[in-house]
């Protein structure tokens, strides 16, 4: 299926990712506002706490990502969007988790105070909580897809995110701080705190689609290896960014003795090793031929973004 015309460069017959992107972050900014209690719903501090971050401008990688791999299949952005929302109400939830003191201690996230600066830790690490609860009435509140049931996708979440994944991979990033990491223990990290849940939402917007079996696998190829290639390039951000253009607080890493890859291999090594893995992503992307053109576009934009 080719890729909607209205998302191509007339003239180069290019696929405008600035474009593409702007519109499905409007489309799951207006998604997330629904599925969300309003501000005001009682407790109110908790509610307007959840929506502080969730609306502090984040990138919405994930859930675009799952809308582009919905799209590959021949699916609807509509179909997809609960488990795109479902995702990035996770990931905004890891996020204000691994700023509190007794994490990364970040006082900057997505241009603004943290969470726990703004409303303090108590209030923070419960708006973690029913962010990630959120994901899952969202997750149930979705109407069914006929291949993949609703069985399967909270357990494709759940698998993510739980502690064989997305919070292993945190486990190991703190207790790696200030040792000695070889490079396959890095990739452990990498896998697990980033790449798991970036490889879930691709799949999930696959399964939306009620992808084919090798179609999910590709979907699953190509996330898991965006997905490394992804914090290769926070990493090496941190150090070559300002604070200023990242929104959260630059050269962290270094303070804070993390074990990243520019720390192991250098920065050259490391843009390598993100271009490599990139490539790999696109590889996996063959069967889809130009259906997969949203996803090819949100590939280069992650290896060569700025933020
Ligand atoms: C930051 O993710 C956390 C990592 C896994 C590196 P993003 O860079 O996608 O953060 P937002 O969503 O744009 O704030
Ligand atoms: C965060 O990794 C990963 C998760 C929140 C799961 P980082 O600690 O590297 O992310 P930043 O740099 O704070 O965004
Ligand atoms: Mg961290
Ligand atoms: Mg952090
Ligand atoms: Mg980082």
């Amino acid at each position: 299926m080719p890729a909607p015309k209205v998302f191509l460069k007339s003239t180069k017959n290019k696929f405008d990712i600035g474009v593409y992107l702007a519109r499905s972050t409007e489309e799951v900014n207006a998604a997330l506002n629904r599925f969300l209690p309003r501000a005001s719903t009682k407790p109110s501090t908790i509610h307007t706490a959840m929506r502080y971050s969730l609306f502090a401008g984040g990138k919405r990688l994930r859930p675009v990502l799952c809308l582009a791999a919905a799209e590959a299949c021949g699916g609807k952005r509509e179909a997809a969007m609960p488990l795109a929302c479902a995702v990035e109400c996770i990931h905004t939830y890891s996020l204000i988790h691994d700023d509190l003191p007794a994490m990364d201690d970040d006082d900057f996230r997505r241009g603004k105070p943290t969470n726990h600066k703004v409303y303090g830790e108590g209030i923070a690490v419960l708006a973690g909580d029913a962010l990630l609860t959120q994901a899952f009435e969202i997750l149930a509140q979705a109407k069914g897809w006929p291949h993949y049931d609703h069985r399967a996708l909270v357990l494709e979440l759940t698998k993510a995110s739980g502690s064989l994944q997305l919070i292993a991979g945190q486990v190991a990033d703190l207790e790696g701080e200030g040792k000695k990491t070889s490079v396959q223990q890095l990739r452990y990290i990498h896998e697990r705190k980033t790449s798991a849940l970036l490889c879930c939402s691709a799949r999930l917007g696959g399964m939306s689609a009620n992808c084919t079996p090798l179609q999910l696998q590709a979907l699953t190829d190509f996330g898991y290896n965006v997905g490394l290639a992804f914090q290769v390039i926070d990493d090496i951000l941190d150090i070559t960014q300002t604070t200023e253009q990242l929104g959260k607080t630059a050269g962290k890493d270094v303070t804070a003795q993390k074990a990243t890859y520019p720390s192991i291999v250098g920065l050259d090594r490391s843009r390598k090793i993100a271009k490599d893995l990139t490539k790999k992503a696109f590889d996996a992307l063959k069967p889809f031929g130009a259906a997969a053109s949203a996803l090819t576009a949100l590939g280069d934009y992650l290896l060569n973004r700025d933020k």
